[in-house]
């Protein structure tokens, strides 16, 4: 979608809309379209909409209402985003190119112009590559909206808003794309393409680099696929020289069949998703550079297929990750531990971070526990946590937090390594997290944030269709503006 601002409303304008708070409709509006709105029922609540057709200087014109609740409420600027993603699902594909958005009436901050403007941006993004039968009236016809009528310092709030807007982008088109587009070297790819010339800085470690430095658990991960594995790190340096960096890593199982524990068939297509973690430090990674975050951060995604192959790795076998510290392969489907522990480590080796925040779809306990409403927040520091926690509520990237303690790690204990790769039945999500606390340093800040439930969406939310969400990217961005950036 092109979002542009104008003066005046433009003189071929088919679809004029207005943002309504509850009650209180447009002073201007023709007496037949006030009136019918109020036989729709429509009072202005967030996301509620309403039409009609009007003649306006001999040209009929298509007139939409859309509602963003109390202005009063705590919750206003989701409101307002609500508002400008219900216009979005609305007309997307109703055969018309621009939508005028008229805020002259609206009393709209800045801030809520942004948040409007990206409903609008977020709701109207689509992947229709693949799709080549598409009838004209299923094809995407919104191209354009002209903002009209705009507060003071709009423009420059919705600047920072579309750097968030593409970075969701992004990583929807990286969760989205199937795993014979999208697999280690071709997510390297897909990021060196776009980064080029962002002013960011690229690293990548194939199969030998990684070799050297001995990620074998990593490395075991991927040994039964024929798609090599890579490490990428993306580089921001926005912030003062020498200032240490926040470190965001992520799970980028491009494809997990289970490996040799194979998965059962019904649904397995769902794990090309499991490199949504790596999707979102991707798709924030970007969003920060694209608005110039004053900020140092890097993005460190550890990629690999996980397959079955009489190359792969069985249960049972005993790994040595970088770290030094030994590990029982109990079920080589619990591999996304494995392959986070080397890139954590690494991380912490190479860059130093100040704080570390992981991101991956890591367990299906996590989906039985919090389901699609919340990722799960496992931190070893207080502070990080509820930082966290307030950008994920801010954002809509919710979050809630789940414990961590020695008595859950203790039964990840193995009697032939220093540890097994998973543990029993109960508390999946927990002692997940506590193996990968096994791999932080003593005195770093680390967040883990388990998003298994939160990446993919079998129904449309408020600013997502169905399929990928972009679930990571805002929470992520919003830290390092509150946290790191003040
Ligand atoms: N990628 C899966 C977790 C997952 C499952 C994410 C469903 C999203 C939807 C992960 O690699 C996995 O297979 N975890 C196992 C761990 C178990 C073997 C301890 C799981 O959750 O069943
Ligand atoms: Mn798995
Ligand atoms: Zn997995």
């Amino acid at each position: 979608m092109k979002i542009s601002f104008s003066d005046s409303i433009p003189a071929d304008a088919r679809l004029v809309a207005h943002i309504v708070d509850k009650g209180k409709l447009p002073v201007r509006l023709e007496s037949a379209l006030a009136e019918g709105a109020g036989v729709a029922r429509f009072k202005g609540r967030a996301g509620q909409t309403f039409e009609g057709f009007v003649e306006r200087e001999g040209k009929l014109v298509r007139v939409a209402l859309s509602g963003a609740g109390d202005p009063s409420s705590a919750e206003r600027l989701h409101h307002c985003e609500k508002a400008g993603a219900a216009l979005a699902a609305k007309y997307l594909v109703s055969g018309e190119e621009m939508i005028v958005l008229d805020l002259g009436e609206s009393g709209l901050s800045a801030q809520e112009t942004a948040s409007v403007l990206l409903g609008l941006a977020l709701r109207s993004w689509r992947y229709d590559i693949y799709r080549t039968k598409l009838k004209d009236e299923q094809k995407v016809s919104l191209v354009s909206a002209t903002i009209v009528g705009a507060a003071d310092g709009a423009q420059d709030a919705w600047a920072t808003a579309q750097a968030v807007a593409e970075g969701v982008a992004f990583t929807r088109e990286l969760v989205t794309e199937p795993a014979n587009k999208i697999y280690p070297e071709s997510f390297v790819e897909r990021c060196q393409q776009r980064f080029e010339g962002t002013g960011a800085e690229l690293t990548v470690l194939d199969e030998a680099d990684m070799e050297k430095l001995g990620m074998g658990a990593l490395l075991g991960v991927g040994q039964g696929s024929e798609r090599p594995s890579r490490m990428l790190a993306i580089r921001w340096n926005g912030g003062n020289a020498g200032q240490a960096p926040t470190a965001f890593v992520g799970k980028g199982v491009t494809f997990d069949t289970g490996g040799i524990s194979l998965k059962p068939p019904a649904g397995m297509e769902d794990m090309k998703w499991d490199m949504g973690g790596a999707g979102a430090v991707a798709g924030a990674m970007l969003a920060l550079v694209k608005r110039k975050a004053k900020a140092n951060v890097v993005g460190v995604v550890g990629l690999v297929e996980n397959m079955p192959d009489g190359k792969a790795q069985r249960p049972g076998d005993v790994v040595t990750s970088m770290s030094g510290q030994t590990i029982e392969v109990i079920n080589t489907d619990a591999e996304g531990r494995l392959v986070l522990c080397d890139a954590l480590h690494w991380t912490q080796q190479t860059f130093k971070p100040c704080a570390i925040i992981d991101l991956a779809t890591l367990t299906g306990a996590m989906i039985i526990s919090l389901g699609h409403e919340h990722g799960g927040l496992f931190a070893n520091d207080d502070e990080l946590a509820d930082k966290l926690l307030a950008a994920g509520k801010s954002t809509g990237d919710k979050l809630w937090r789940q414990p961590l303690s020695p008595a859950y790690d203790k039964l990840i204990d193995s009697p032939i390594a220093d540890m097994k790769n998973v543990g029993p039945r109960f508390a999946g999500s927990i002692t997940a997290a506590q193996f990968l606390q096994r791999y932080i340093e003593k005195g770093t800040p680390w967040a883990h944030l388990d998003i298994a439930g939160m990446v993919w969406a079998d129904k449309p939310g408020h600013s997502w269709d169905k399929g990928a969400t972009g679930f990571g990217v805002r929470v992520l961005d919003r830290y390092i503006a509150d946290v790191v950036e003040n």
